[in-house]
């Protein structure tokens, strides 16, 4: 499942991150791919030891804690800390790849298990030409240029671009989730039931019958969550 999350950031936490990022030192992206992305992965990226990295990621965390639809559309159990990366000049693509299965915590001590990988888009459609993120799963090809703040969650599994960044920079934020569901067609069942309950419950009001779903969507969560 592809999901929009629209808004992840505030307007103030936007600019927040952008000034954050405005002096950053990048290093180059091959610092966290495997050996077989990193053949194709040609951008930069914030490096463990940049001052401003803690900051972007509290900001982060608390964006994405708050956000009822992400939640329901990754059931995050552990979210590995952030990245930020740029692509710009000559480094300026990743080449279709798939995510690690298994990463590393930043520091060493555990792993977590990429079920939902995510990408927060910090630059403005209209700041670099091309550099869209493209996504290939069961029901074909998508691109996703998203206004800056705003987000897409789609499965670790999918194959996945990013295409040139002909003009401008493209400066984005992107992360792995363990989720508490890792079965990407019982995650989506489960966000179907729920978006539907939420709507439900404007219309109809908790009426029996809803209380009913309610139970049936939390009694499938017990079953499948680990
Ligand atoms: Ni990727």
């Amino acid at each position: 499942m592809l999901q929009h999350v629209p808004d992840v950031l505030t307007p103030d936490e936007l600019i927040e991150a952008r000034r954050l990022l405005a002096n950053a030192q990048w290093v180059d992206g091959k610092v966290t791919a495997g050996t077989q992305a990193a053949v194709v992965k040609n951008n930069q990226q914030l490096p463990e030891s940049a001052p401003e990295i803690l900051a972007l990621r509290q900001l982060v965390h608390g964006a994405l804690n708050r956000n009822a639809l992400f939640f329901s559309a990754a059931l995050p159990s552990k979210i590995l800390p952030p990245f930020f990366n740029r692509y710009s000049g000559k480094t300026n693509h990743y080449g279709f790849h798939v995510d690690n299965a298994m990463r590393r915590t930043p520091d060493g001590s555990a792993y977590v298990r990429a079920d939902v990988s995510a990408t927060l888009f910090l630059s403005e459609p209209d700041e670099y030409e091309g550099g869209e993120l493209m996504i290939e799963d069961t029901f074909g090809r998508h691109a996703f240029k998203l206004k800056a703040g705003s987000m897409v969650v789609y499965p670790s599994s999918s194959v996945h671009q990013v295409t040139p960044v002909l003009e401008g920079a493209r400066v984005a934020c992107f992360m792995f989730i363990q989720s508490m569901v890792r079965d990407a067609e019982k995650r989506r069942i489960l966000y179907d039931i729920d978006i539907s309950l939420m709507q439900l419950r404007q219309t109809v009001g908790e009426t029996e019958a809803v209380v009913h779903l309610t139970g049936v969507y939390h009694n499938l969560l017990r079953r499948w969550a680990e």
